[in-house]
């Protein structure tokens, strides 16, 4: 299994990084395919280990799939009629196989579709109840067995309304996507408005959907017979994005981040410059500058335009090097603190109470044998090698390559000391 290994410290890392399509676009959109009849090609693709794994889990259920990891492309055609079954096997290694229940119940609502339930993961629970009543709200029954919910509408889909009780991003593409074939109109509210979910909007519409704004957080999705054949780019990867910006914050560097609209890390970048950053923005871009005197902040994450939970762990890494008690209010999810023992074994000094991380700065962290269990946290831990002295080894970086791209190849770019052996 690959390693990293990291030499640090990493002083003021230097250089450009040119940001991947968003992953947690590329899989709903991956998903919304099953809608289409004909041809579905997305630009822009991020070719993370989730990405092939959503690739298979199309295939299992009989479309398909070419692409160019090169060119960024993925051409999807789903004339065959699917299967309607979705494997634990592939729902249990990628949660976000779930979001394959509103498209195949749009198209096929009075077949019986079967989709494992994902369960909880290593951020905590993951429930799927939200949309599940969202699809009931359509008109369609379900029932438990074995893992497995069986969902089907003898009537079809019929639109109606729908609350979401707190925002779910996947819940939120779910219903929309369940929607876009049924008939009538389906009124959603509380929805999320994470960038990736108005990507997912912004798409659907492009090819022959119908859902408007009512408000903020309200939508109206008025059914249609069919979807054209769609193309779409992906937008930039805010995470991805947010991650590097955090490499330039912990060894006080200068970083050009491309590709990346700045209008999607709002609420992070205001921290980085209450920490004492200088960032300059652009349509496309961010510029990381080193800050001087540096300061602890307080941070509560939220749902879009908050600061994002995915984030978290990284800046979390940052706070352990900045003088000063920072406190972190994680809100959406149990178990998101994964990092923070790792980072206690470089020096760190992270106490955690209930949903929050207090955070006393250190001057200097020591490397360490570490061990990754998410996907965010890997890359707090690799900040935390970055900015340690001595040699540090991360170990189950698979995690890791779930959602970033190049990982390895970006940090060298910026000159980070960084190799891996299997
Ligand atoms: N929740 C329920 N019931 C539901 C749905 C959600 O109780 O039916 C709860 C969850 O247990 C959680 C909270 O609501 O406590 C929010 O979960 P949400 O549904 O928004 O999360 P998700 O859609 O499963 C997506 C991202 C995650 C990201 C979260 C929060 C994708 C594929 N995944 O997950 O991304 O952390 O939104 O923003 O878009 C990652 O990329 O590392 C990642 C974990």
């Amino acid at each position: 299994m690959k390693k990293f290994i990291i030499k640090g410290p990493n002083n003021a890392a230097k250089g450009e990084v040119n940001i991947s399509g968003a992953k947690n676009s590329c899989l709903p959109l991956m998903a919304a395919s099953i809608l289409f009849n004909n041809k579905v090609i997305l630009k822009n693709v991020p070719f993370v280990k989730d990405v092939y794994t959503m690739k298979d889990l199309l295939v299992s259920l009989g479309a398909n799939v070419d692409v160019s990891e090169s060119e960024k492309i993925m051409i999807i055609n789903n004339k065959k009629k699917h299967k309607l079954i979705v494997p634990y096997k592939l729902v249990s290694t990628m949660r976000a196989g779930v979001l394959t229940m509103g498209p195949l119940l749009s198209r096929y609502p009075q077949k019986k579709i079967k989709v494992a339930l994902g369960g909880g993961c290593a951020l905590g629970v993951r429930d799927t109840n939200w949309h599940l009543a969202g699809f009931k709200s359509l008109g369609a029954n379900f029932d438990l067995d074995k893992g497995y919910v069986n969902i089907s509408s003898k009537k079809g889909l019929i639109g109606s309304r729908y609350k979401f009780p707190k925002v779910t991003v996947t819940g939120t593409s779910n219903v929309i996507m369940a929607s876009i074939l049924a008939k009538g109109t389906h009124y959603i509210k509380n929805i999320s408005i994470e960038p990736e979910v108005i990507d997912l909007i912004n798409f659907l519409n492009s090819s022959g959907a119908n859902i408007k704004f009512l408000g903020k957080r309200t939508i109206k999705i008025r059914g249609v017979k069919e979807l054209i054949s769609g193309t779409h780019k992906i937008i930039g990867d805010r995470i991805e994005a947010f991650s590097y910006l955090c490499v330039g914050a912990i060894t006080n560097g200068k970083i050009l981040i491309k590709n990346i609209n700045p209008k999607f890390l709002k609420s992070e970048i205001s921290i980085l410059k209450k920490i004492g950053h200088k960032i300059e923005t652009k349509e496309n871009s961010i510029n990381f500058l080193p800050g001087k005197k540096l300061k602890n902040v307080n941070i509560k994450t939220g749902p879009y335009p908050n600061f994002a939970t995915d984030n978290m762990p990284s800046i979390l890494a940052v706070l352990t090097t900045v003088q000063g008690k920072s406190v972190i209010q994680e809100t959406i999810f149990s178990n998101r603190f994964m990092a923070a023992p790792e980072l206690n074994r470089m020096g760190a000094k992270i106490s955690i109470k209930k949903n929050k991380a207090i955070i006393i700065g250190q001057k200097k962290l020591k490397s360490a044998d570490c061990i990754s269990s998410d996907l965010r946290s890997t890359f707090s831990i690799i900040l935390g090698a970055i900015a340690a002295k001595g040699t540090s080894t991360i170990s189950r970086i698979y995690h890791g390559l779930r959602g970033y791209y190049n990982l390895e190849l970006k940090l060298k770019t910026i000159g980070i000391k960084i190799t891996s052996k299997k």
